[in-house]
Parts: C-alpha cells; structure tokens; sequence
C-alpha cells in the first residue's frame, strides 16, 4: 500500500491510496491510516477499491455516527437512509433529462455537506459505482490554506464570528423555492463558527458553504458581502484541487476544512452513479 499526494507535495492537500485490499478495510490499522492521511491531506481518494452498500456503511460506521436522510421515501432512489444517491440517475433508474434543473443542482455550489445542519457532516464517503466514459472531476477548495493566506490583522478580526447557515438559502441559489411552511419549520437556520480548529492538526480553517446565510449579529447585506468575499477567497485556484475519478474509487474528505463543488455533466447517454455516506459531527 502507498500513498501520494495529488499534486506539489508540499500543499499538503489532496492524495491517492492505491494497493489497499479490501479485506484490509476493517482493521484498525486501516482506519488510523485513513485518519492520519484526513488529517493531513484532507481529501483521500483511494484506487481499485469497489465497494458493496453494507461494506461502505461498515467502513463509514468506523469514523463516527451516519447521517440518515429525511428525505420523503418518493424523493429518494435508495430504501437506506444511510446512503444517498449521487449522479443523473432519477428516482426510476432512468438517466435524467440533461436539461433537468433544480433540487440536485446544489452539488454544482461550493459547498460542505450538510452544513445546514447543527450536526453538519465531518467526513464523507463516496464511492464510484457507475462512471461515464469522461467522468466530471470533483473540485476541492482547501479551507486550511485559504485561513493561513489572510492577513493577521484579518484572522483576528473574523476568528470569533459565527454564520448563519439554512438550506433554504443553499436551494434558493439554484432556483428551488418551493418548500412549504412545515418543511420550513422543519429546517430552522443553524449556527457554525466561521473559524474551526482542527482537533488533530490544530491547524484552523474557514467553514463557509452554499448554505451560508448571513453573519450572527450583523446586518444582513454586511454579512452576505463577507461571506461572498471569502468565499471568493477560498476558492481561487491556488487553493483548489480537481479530482479525477477513476473506476472503483473510494474518495473521502473532511467536510470541516473543506468546500467542494460537482462540475457539469450534460449527458443524457451515459450514466454517473456514485454512494455518498456521511458521518456527522459528533460535538
Ligand atoms: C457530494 C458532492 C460532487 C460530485 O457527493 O457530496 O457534492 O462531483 N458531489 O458529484
Ligand atoms: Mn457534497
């Protein structure tokens, strides 16, 4: 088994496991493994690693308690909770209409996965079942780098905020407005801090996401226009990394100092199926 980082070695973000057996992904050894490559790398993708449903939940159950979907049973493709589906495939089996907009298009934003959440997630696993010919990269902004490459002056200024985060707002970027008052109620606007500190690394990183609203006690527009300027920020290309998928990968990050965005894919031809299992914050 070997590990690589993905790109200059001294970024620190992003690497490949390759030669890692299945029958290895059990062990203990395995999972301090993966933790310290999480810790240091923060996004994992590990190669020639195909995975059943109950081989990936055993494998996320390792890390920590698994988000399970609230979602209404006719607007999810899988009976389990614990898995979601992630890709063009609608809630048939059928290849979606590539002109189809709305609710999934929210993987196209930068983003950290269930930010809306109070228990947001901390690592994800997803996992290639289906890939087309030219699979789309996913990208990756790195949180740590972009805290570090503030001014100090700034750090300071920003170190103690606290966002607002609601999935309403993250819906309504890509145009779905159409939630009604219960669904409301039901996801009510939660707070993260704006700065977190690693709990291995101690290194800090800014938590934004898609679903980030406004700043706790600020004006409204004076909160937007910060979070639009570091998300700006994070996002420029030093900070980032484009993952290529390949057959059978295992890619897993850590959503707490990192954003990702899907990029396009307009085949209505070819199919793009990959399991996504979130384990959340557990403080
Ligand atoms: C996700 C996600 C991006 C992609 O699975 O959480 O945002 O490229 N996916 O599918
Ligand atoms: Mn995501």
């Amino acid at each position: 088994m070997f590990i690589e980082p993905i790109g200059p070695a001294e970024r620190q973000f992003g690497a490949v496991i390759s030669g890692l057996h299945a029958g290895e992904i059990r062990s203990d050894a395995t999972l301090a493994l993966l933790n310290q490559a999480l810790a240091q790398y923060a996004v994992v993708g590990i190669r020639q690693m195909p995975l059943e449903d109950d081989v990936q939940l055993v494998l996320a159950g390792r890390f920590g308690p698994i988000h399970q979907s609230i979602l209404d049973a006719s607007r999810r493709r899988l009976a389990d909770r614990r898995l979601n589906d992630v890709g063009n495939i609608d809630v048939q089996g059928n290849v979606k209409d590539a002109t189809a907009r709305g609710y999934g298009d929210s993987n196209l934003l930068w983003h950290a996965d269930l930010s809306f959440l109070a228990r947001s997630a901390r690592i994800t696993l997803l996992s290639a079942r289906v890939l087309p010919p030219e699979p789309p990269p996913t990208e990756y902004a790195d949180m740590r780098a972009a805290w570090d490459a503030l001014p100090a002056a700034r750090q300071a200024e920003l170190a103690s905020l606290e966002v607002v985060h609601s999935v309403f707002v993250q819906r309504a970027k890509c145009g779905f407005t159409g939630f009604t008052d219960e669904e409301r109620r039901a996801a009510p606007p939660v707070r993260h801090p704006l700065v977190r500190r690693h709990p291995v690394t101690g290194r800090r990183a800014l938590y934004l996401s898609s679903s980030a609203s406004h700043i706790a006690n600020w004006p409204d527009d004076e909160g937007r226009a910060l979070i639009d300027e570091l998300t700006a920020h994070s996002t420029q290309p030093r900070f980032m990394l484009s993952y290529d998928w390949h057959a059978d990968d295992l890619l897993i990050w850590d959503n707490s100092v990192t954003m990702h965005r899907a990029t396009p894919f307009e085949s209505s031809e070819h199919r793009r199926e990959l399991r996504w299992t979130a384990v959340v914050e557990t403080v």
